[in-house]
């Protein structure tokens, strides 16, 4: 039986004051079946971990690189995010594809170093709007899924967030119907790379513009394991109604 999964991503957003906020969260949580997982910008990990240390609130990255360490300024690894109290870490987000011009190759290694480095990786793909309006959404992201998660991923892992390029941060989603579609899709691309039991075993979860008064619809779609939430995640009032929608019913 999978556990739903509440992800937030806080992206580029948070100082030391929005600590505040994921303690109220965590209070506000308490009792949620579904897990709480919040990335958070890897300046805040270790003084959130030391925060939530008694908490069921789980930290996770935005990126690491693929290497273990070494010559390469500005970047994470994977060790260093676990060190910092992650357990998890997002590897390729469309705004990372698009900004950094990351590929599915890159996103894999990453993914493989997420792994050893005892991370789960929270794999993202998604279509453009161009890709749906052509017709090649379910091809955009089979491909995507080809090359990005790592030969041996299990349920315990990875997770695949499916994340439209055109759904995030816009306020628009796609109809509870072809998010259906792609879910399923994607749990049969897994069963035929992987098999049954790892595609059985792993969440797929749902992310663009999930509200508090959206995601209890989005959850309850078959296949739908939960939510990757950017802008409702930043604050513990907005993100709580999404959590409860994971959680149940009955919610708590
Ligand atoms: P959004 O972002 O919820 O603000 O649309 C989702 C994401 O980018 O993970």
């Amino acid at each position: 039986m999978r556990r739903k999964l509440a992800a937030g991503n806080w992206k580029m957003n948070g100082t030391a004051a929005a600590l505040d906020e994921l303690a109220a969260l965590a209070e506000a949580t308490r009792e949620a079946r579904a897990e709480v997982l919040i990335c958070p910008p890897a300046t805040l990990l270790s003084r959130a971990a030391d925060r939530l240390s008694a908490s069921h609130v789980t930290l996770g990255g935005q990126d690491c690189h693929a290497a273990t360490s070494g010559a390469h300024t500005g970047d994470v690894s994977a060790e260093m995010l676990r060190d910092a109290g992650a357990s998890a870490v997002i590897l390729g987000h469309s705004e990372r594809r698009a900004d950094h011009g990351e590929t599915d190759a890159e996103v894999r290694a990453k993914a493989e170093a997420a792994i050893a480095a005892g991370l789960t990786a929270v794999i993202c793909v998604g279509e453009t709007l161009e890709d749906r309006e052509n017709g090649k959404t379910l091809d955009v992201v089979r491909s995507q899924l080809d090359g990005s998660l790592p030969d041996g991923s299990t349920g315990d892992t990875v997770v695949v967030a499916y994340e439209p390029v055109w759904a995030i941060g816009t306020g628009r989603t796609p109809t509870l119907e072809q998010i259906g579609e792609m879910h399923t899709h994607m749990r049969a691309e897994l069963a035929r790379r992987f098999g049954d039991e790892m595609a059985d075993a792993t969440r797929l979860l749902y992310g663009g513009s999930v509200k508090p008064g959206n995601a209890v619809g989005i959850f309850d779609v078959e296949n739908v394991d939960g939510g990757l939430v950017g802008g409702a995640s930043l604050k513990a009032e907005d993100f709580l109604p999404i959590v409860r929608a994971a959680s149940g019913p009955p919610r708590f």
